[in-house]
């Protein structure tokens, strides 16, 4: 086939690479939006990254995602915006006239998805975000580019939460674990981006029944689709955002770079994905 004339493709690197549901988003929105694409997943170990990702275009590729290990790497290799600059990892390659670009698309995810699940969730002036690892860098900027007064960061290794906290400045409060549920009375949004909750880990211990009536629950787990948190939260009558949502959110801003059009995150998307996360 003329190399003119073949359809653009995309792919994610990772290493190992298996088991990712990006390829069945993104080959529903190429298929549902009529776009003649591909998106791949490429294996690809660390000591091969640096030239597979400087000559992706040579490699087929309009742009790609990147998981791990490589999030670092790629924020170094490329033209990052802001956002992958302020979260330290890039996950969404793509060329801008010649040039490769990157950014980090969780926090778009994050945001998108309390947006969908729970309109006006930012009437909260203090929201308690758990964790201090890389999720948590992408929520705590979206929760404090959308303006929230107060984010009260707690983690079991609070001097990662106060490391974190000093790089997003005076809104960010960093608070040891066992402060959590002093805290919960006025948290009018509450984070999980720890694996606790995650299937094989054990559960986050968390009396949701401390939390304010008008309050939002935010769980970044997806393994289970439902954690025990979002349960007891939803069993309080509280409305919920789950961690599938955030996955679908993220990938909007990528297909869009690559391919041109902005998709939906639509009900048949996420039941398509439900369906892959449950089957044994
Ligand atoms: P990610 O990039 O997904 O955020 P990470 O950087 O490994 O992953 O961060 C994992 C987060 O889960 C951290 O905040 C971690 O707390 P520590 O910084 O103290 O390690 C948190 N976490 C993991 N297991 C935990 C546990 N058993 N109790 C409390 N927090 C836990």
């Amino acid at each position: 086939m003329n190399a003119e004339i073949k359809a653009r493709a995309a792919c994610l690197i990772g290493w190992p690479a298996a088991h990712s549901r990006s390829p069945l988003i993104h080959h529903y929105w190429l298929r549902t939006l009529g776009i003649e694409g591909g998106y791949n997943i490429e294996a690809v170990p660390p000591e091969g990254f640096a030239e597979f990702v400087l000559h992706l275009s040579t490699h087929g590729f309009v742009g790609a995602n990147v998981t791990i290990p490589h999030k670092e790497r790629a924020l170094a290799l490329s033209m990052p915006d802001p956002r992958a600059r302020a979260v330290g990892a890039a996950n969404t390659l793509w060329y801008d006239a010649g040039e490769l670009r990157s950014t980090n698309t969780d926090i778009e995810g994050f945001i998108n998805n309390l947006d969908a699940c729970a309109p006006r969730w930012d009437a909260a002036t203090d929201a308690l975000v758990l964790g201090a690892g890389g999720a948590s860098r992408a929520v705590v900027f979206g929760l404090i580019e959308r303006g929230i007064e107060r984010v009260h960061l707690a983690n079991r290794t609070l001097p990662r939460a106060q490391a974190l906290a000093d790089q997003f400045g005076a809104n960010v409060h960093p608070v040891a674990w066992d402060a959590i549920g002093e805290l919960l009375p006025r948290a009018g949004l509450l984070v999980n981006t720890t694996s606790l909750g995650m299937h094989g880990q054990p559960p986050l211990q968390i009396d949701t029944g401390r939390l304010p009536p008008h309050a939002v629950v935010a769980d970044l787990v997806y393994v289970p689709l439902q954690t025990p948190l979002l349960a007891a939260a939803q069993a309080r009558g509280l409305r919920t955002a789950d961690g599938l949502g955030m996955l679908l959110h993220q990938a909007v801003r990528g297909f869009e770079l690559w391919f041109g059009q902005r998709p939906q995150v639509t009900p048949e998307l996420r039941a398509l994905v439900e369906a892959d996360l449950t089957k044994v």
